[in-house]
């Protein structure tokens, strides 16, 4: 009964943004899910520090890549801690155990005869780390990065993938490897039915990486180094005896990840794992892309959103409630300041908020604070299984609402006074109501959850603190 899930690493060329969070966000609530239900959870996150873009990015800053890849994952750390992320391992690529096993992996597959050396022609886009055909380009541009992609012509050692496209094809087509949502693995199998080449796997004019072991004039690309990351955080190494956590987690159940990194990762990925002869993942979850207020991301343009400004303004839990509750799990979305503050005061501060503080005043107020109830659960589970985080959130919800509703069509602040009876049982329900809601929060709100849950059990119910303050727009 072991759990394991991964999200990307995350390069360090800049500090986390709203986007990483999201992600980090949902693999921490789904491991916090599985935990609760009694699974071994393994949960890894990481970050990327290796090539050109890194290297590009170290020198812009005037910092040397090891000086700023530690600033920046450190950054990377300090914001899940602030999101409150429970994760079981934190890796760097340029970690020493990763980086040797990285070199002992390449050496594995270039003895097995899946990797040999030929010349590269190509275009290359820094921006995403991938050469990119001439018909991914929208006016010669990269469209994700808005640049012209460099021609890069090299000797350079490639991996076998094509090998491999054949039995990936099977095993996508056929549910083995899961990838979800239903269109995400159908454009994977489009792209691996159009031909999968082989990948160039070295980088010659590229100082920033880990060298091949069987020639030093070349370092790894820096994707083949990144993948490896999820055998590496559990202490993989194939020249060594098998770590007791590759032992009990091996393959990840759920790869968590949003779109712009599908492609890779349902290629050459896998495509490494069965050159090495290990089990492929259960199952990639695919989510969409946020862009905010109608516009890209950007640092040019500005809008970029901090996760720890959003920490700041709404607390964390109010902060994982808003980045989940946005959009349907799977799909892209928009995100705005003044969109999370409506949803803020509309769910957190005027629903949730509210209806504990009716609750727990009108408990201790009229019954010395002397209620008891039973938690009653309504059928969260199906959701959180079916990584329908959002569908969870708004059963959440209509339960709050439901909970607000009765108390305003009940009219109970006049019950205490006319009916005591009929007021005691209304409480009674509601306060039960109030317990579950604090139940199925847990993986999302753990804090509130917790609060919320020994505020609904405890001997003498009392209004307690606000929880979400009202927020001035
Ligand atoms: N380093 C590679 C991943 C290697 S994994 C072996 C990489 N890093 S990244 O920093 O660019 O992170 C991309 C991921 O960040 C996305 O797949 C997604 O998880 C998250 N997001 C980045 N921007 C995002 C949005 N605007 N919206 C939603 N998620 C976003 O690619």
């Amino acid at each position: 009964m072991k759990f394991y899930i991964t999200t990307p690493v995350y390069y360090v060329n800049d500090r986390p943004h709203v986007g990483h969070a999201y992600t980090t966000v949902a693999a921490d609530v789904l491991a916090r899910w599985q935990k609760q239900k009694g699974r071994d959870v393994f949960f890894e996150v990481g970050t990327d520090e290796h090539g050109a873009k890194i290297s590009q990015a170290a020198q812009k800053a005037g910092q040397t890549p090891p000086d700023f890849g530690d600033e920046k994952a450190q950054a990377f750390k300090d914001t899940w801690k602030i999101l409150n992320i429970d994760y079981s391992g934190f890796i760097r690529t340029t970690d020493k155990a990763h980086e040797t096993a990285v070199q002992k992996a390449l050496e594995i597959l270039y003895q097995k005869g899946l990797i040999y050396k030929g010349e590269y022609e190509g275009l290359y886009c820094v921006g995403c780390e991938q050469y990119k055909n001439p018909d991914d380009l929208v006016d010669g541009k990269c469209p994700d990065h808005q640049k012209e992609p460099e021609k890069m012509k090299e000797e350079s050692y490639f991996f076998r993938l094509s090998a491999f496209a054949q039995i990936l094809e099977e095993k996508i087509s056929s549910g083995e490897f899961k990838i979800e949502p239903a269109a995400r693995k159908n454009e994977a199998l489009s792209f691996i039915r159009s031909g999968l080449k082989d990948v160039s796997i070295s980088r010659k004019n590229v100082a920033w990486g880990i060298p091949l072991p069987f020639d030093k004039e070349y370092t790894t690309y820096v994707w083949v180094d990144a993948f490896l990351n999820y055998l590496t955080v559990l202490g993989w190494n194939p020249a060594s005896e098998e770590s007791e956590n590759f032992k009990n987690f091996w393959p990840p159940d759920l790869q968590l990840m949003a779109k712009d990194i599908l492609r890779v990762h349902a290629t050459i990925w896998p495509g490494l794992l069965l050159g090495l002869g290990l089990r492929l993942p259960q199952k990639f979850f695919v989510h969409g892309f946020f862009t905010i207020a109608g516009q890209k991301m950007s640092k040019t343009l500005g809008n970029v959103i901090w996760p720890e400004d959003l920490v700041q303004k709404f607390g964390a839990d109010a902060s994982r409630y808003l980045l989940l509750s946005s959009t349907p799990f799977g799909q892209d979305g928009d995100i705005s300041w003044e969109k999370m503050i409506q949803k803020y005061n509309a769910d957190l501060a005027n629903g949730l908020g509210n209806l504990l503080s009716r609750v727990f005043n009108l408990i201790e107020n009229n019954f010395d604070g002397k209620i008891k109830a039973e938690k009653s659960d309504f059928g969260v589970s199906d959701f959180m299984e079916n990584l329908q985080l959002f569908e969870a959130l708004q059963i959440i919800k209509a339960k709050v609402d439901w909970a607000n509703k009765y108390i305003d069509e009940t009219k109970i602040w006049e019950l205490v006074k006319n009916d005591k009876s009929k007021a005691e049982k209304i409480l009674t329900e509601l306060l039960g109501a109030i317990w579950s809601i604090g139940a199925s929060l847990a993986p999302f709100m753990p804090e509130t959850s917790q609060k919320i849950m020994e505020s609904a059990r405890a001997a003498k119910i009392r209004k307690g603190e606000i929880l979400f303050p009202k927020i001035e727009i």
